[in-house]
């Protein structure tokens, strides 16, 4: 559910990227597959966060992102930055009825060798802390009650959980 949340990132990954809006823009589904893109707005990053990762320096304030879903174990999330053209491939896998495995695929078409040769482990670096954000969330969740209110954008984690009942 976590990757269908569309609340979540202003949260989970607020620090890492500054995030201070996420915009849905679109949500198409058929069936079990779902399209969404996705504005994501930014503060600065301090200097000694570009410092320690400084892919985080050259990101725009106004990310526009694609995700691709396909339910349950796949999330693709295309993003256009300033290395290039980013496609990164989640995947979920049970591993036995209580362990889920998670990893990524990550491709990037890459503008010039240098933004390569400079920024390619801090890509990494951030997706990784990405993974572990999310992971964490997952882990330490409250338990469940029944919601009061409505956040913008619920309709495509909802969605998810039906799929998920209806298996
Ligand atoms: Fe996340």
């Amino acid at each position: 559910m976590v990757n269908y949340d569309y609340n979540h990132q202003n949260g989970t990954h607020k620090e890492l990227f500054k995030i201070t809006n996420c915009n849905v823009n679109a949500f198409e589904e058929k069936g079990y597959y779902a399209t969404v893109k996705q504005e994501l707005i930014r503060a600065n990053n301090t200097l000694g966060e570009i410092i320690k990762n400084p892919v985080l320096g050259i990101l725009p304030k106004t990310l526009s992102n694609t995700l691709e879903y396909a339910f349950p174990s796949t999330t693709a999330f295309f993003a256009k930055t300033p290395i290039g053209d980013i496609a990164q491939i989640h995947i979920l896998y049970p591993e036995t009825d209580k362990i889920t495995r998670t990893f990524i695929l990550m491709y990037a078409r890459v503008v010039n060798p240098l933004m390569k040769f400079l920024f390619k482990n801090s890509v990494l670096q951030a997706a990784a802390t990405v993974i572990e954000q999310d992971t964490g969330a997952v882990e330490s969740l409250y338990p469940r009650q029944k919601p009061k209110i409505r956040l913008p954008n619920e309709e495509i984690m909802f969605y998810a959980e039906k799929l998920y009942r209806d298996w």
